[in-house]
């Protein structure tokens, strides 16, 4: 019938793109490939943000796993596409918390905030300031935009949440610290943002069985905002996920600092949805959650030079939960270290779902004692009854593996367990090299996924 024909020049041409990605990736790989690639200067201006790159990432292609439409690059431009708060033209409007009220002793400081807040946003361009060394107390709040120009919230002190959890039960919220439809926006200051999130840990279903399931809410949100920058700060101890980029475009996160004990659940640190063009960089995070999850309708994300652990490991799910249809294309998720986190690069989903996850590249991955280090889940269930049997299923396709290596807690390491009735496709295992941690072999599990493998791949790969 001509379909082993059609496979046999398809990996052909496969390899062919192979080649071309070999040459031309900026990472030469000898003995101890990690290091070297690290050092090499990725070539991306550090402040700058990506711009959207455009419909090919979006072209469908049935048979062809090329470069048109796979090799993305995302494009980045620079900070003075517009009038950064800062550059010497604009006249600055400078607004201090304290200025209205704020104390910074741990009495309430929100209505300072709320008031503040206003100000900046109404003046032309505007900072708004929380100084170092003091702590102040906000509940729950919403910076709210259009703002009449670019604003900077520079927090040098810490903000900390209250602890009194009847402030979001009551009334359904799941915000701490809220931005929404605030263009041209950075956030940054070196400053802390603490969730004090103890108290929701102790009352999670997760933790007592007893006792009912709450969301807590997330730290710190992002919700529609275009142009944003989000850096130099430390974000520790949430209520639930730390930072949330909802429906945003053109995002650069960068040296944050994103800290929580392993113990505490559904603490993801950075959580991706419905946002397109976002890139992290240069950040170290440890929860007890996903480091980094990235959820449906994203586009075009790239994390790079992340430190992840403890916690779940970098996802791309859960995807399809309820039966419900989930995009995701174009992720790269490159230059990572992962130790002792539970899973290492994951893609989840639920059966049931449908749509896609496509166009991922993960590269350059250290795992230092990584449970599961790769893994493809189509059976994701986190619930307390167990997930029925269902056909749907979110389709993956085009995903790169390339360059991991490392140390794997578990026996098994490298899993592809995808759907029956949706199988993996275009999976792509490239110099690879797990060992267990206690340097016995590893093994690797394949079912329904179809996908080549290329260079050296230990343990030997089941595709
Ligand atoms: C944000 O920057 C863009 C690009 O420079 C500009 O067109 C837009 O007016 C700016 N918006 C605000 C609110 O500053
Ligand atoms: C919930 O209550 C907090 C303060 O108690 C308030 O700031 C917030 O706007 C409220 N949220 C909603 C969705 O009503
Ligand atoms: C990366 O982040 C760390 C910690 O935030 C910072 O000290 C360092 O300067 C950053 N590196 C770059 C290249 O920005
Ligand atoms: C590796 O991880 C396992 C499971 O998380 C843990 O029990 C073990 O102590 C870790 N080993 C080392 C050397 O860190
Ligand atoms: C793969 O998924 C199937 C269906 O959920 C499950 O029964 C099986 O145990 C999984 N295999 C592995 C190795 O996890």
């Amino acid at each position: 019938m001509g379909a082993f024909e059609n496979i046999i020049k398809q990996l052909t041409f496969t390899f062919f793109v192979l080649f071309y990605y070999c040459s031309s990736s900026y990472c030469v790989f000898h003995e101890d490939p990690l290091p070297d690639c690290l050092e090499e200067d990725p070539g991306y201006d550090t402040s700058a943000y990506p711009v959207y790159y455009g419909a090919i990432l979006e072209r469908e292609s049935e048979s062809k796993f090329d470069s048109e439409n796979f090799g993305y690059e995302p494009e980045f431009f620079t900070t003075e596409r517009y009038d950064r708060v800062g550059s010497p033209e604009a006249s600055l409007k400078v607004v201090s918390v304290d200025d209205f009220g704020a104390k910074g002793d741990g009495t309430d400081d929100t209505q300072a905030f709320a008031e503040a807040w206003k100000e900046a946003c109404s003046s032309a361009p505007g900072i708004l300031e929380v100084p170092q060394g003091n702590t102040y107390l906000v509940k729950p709040i919403s910076f709210s935009g259009p703002c009449k120009s670019a604003m900077t919230v520079k927090i040098s002190g810490t903000i900390e949440a209250p602890s009194d959890r009847d402030l979001w039960i009551k009334n359904g919220s799941r915000h701490w610290l809220l931005f929404s439809h605030v263009n041209n926006l950075s956030v940054e200051g070196g400053g802390t943002i603490n969730g004090n999130g103890e108290i929701w840990w102790e009352n999670s279903c997760k933790i007592d069985k007893s006792k009912p399931c709450i969301s807590g809410p997330t730290a710190l949100t992002f919700e529609s905002c275009e142009n944003l920058i989000v850096q130099e700060l430390r974000i520790k101890d949430s209520q639930q996920m730390h930072l949330t980029f909802q429906k945003c475009v053109n995002v650069m996160a960068s040296n944050l600092m994103v800290q929580a004990p392993e113990h505490s659940p559904n603490t993801d640190g950075i959580h991706v949805t419905g946002s397109k063009n976002v890139v992290i960089q240069n950040s170290t995070i440890g929860t007890g959650d996903d480091c980094i999850s990235i959820v449906s309708g994203s586009q075009n994300i790239k994390a790079v030079d992340i430190n992840c652990g403890p916690g779940h490991g970098i996802s791309i799910g859960s995807l399809g939960a309820g039966n419900s249809e989930a995009h995701v294309s174009a992720i790269t998720v490159d230059r990572a270290n992962l130790h002792g986190t539970t899973n290492g690069l994951r893609i989840k989903t639920w059966q049931g779902g449908s749509g896609n996850a496509k166009n991922i590249i993960f590269q350059n991955v250290a795992m230092h004692n990584v449970s599961n280090p790769i893994i493809i889940d189509q059976n994701y269930c986190d619930s307390k009854k167990p997930c029925p049997e269902q056909a749907s299923a979110v389709q993956i396709s085009n995903v790169i593996y390339r360059n991991v290596k490392g140390t794997s807690a578990t026996k098994l390491a490298m899993k592809f367990n995808c759907s029956r009735s949706y199988p993996c496709e275009r999976i792509l295992v490239q110099d690879i090299n797990l060992l267990m941690e206690s340097s016995e072999p590893a093994t690797s599990y394949c079912r329904n996924v179809h996908g080549i493998t290329n260079g050296k791949i230990i343990p030997p790969a089941c595709l």
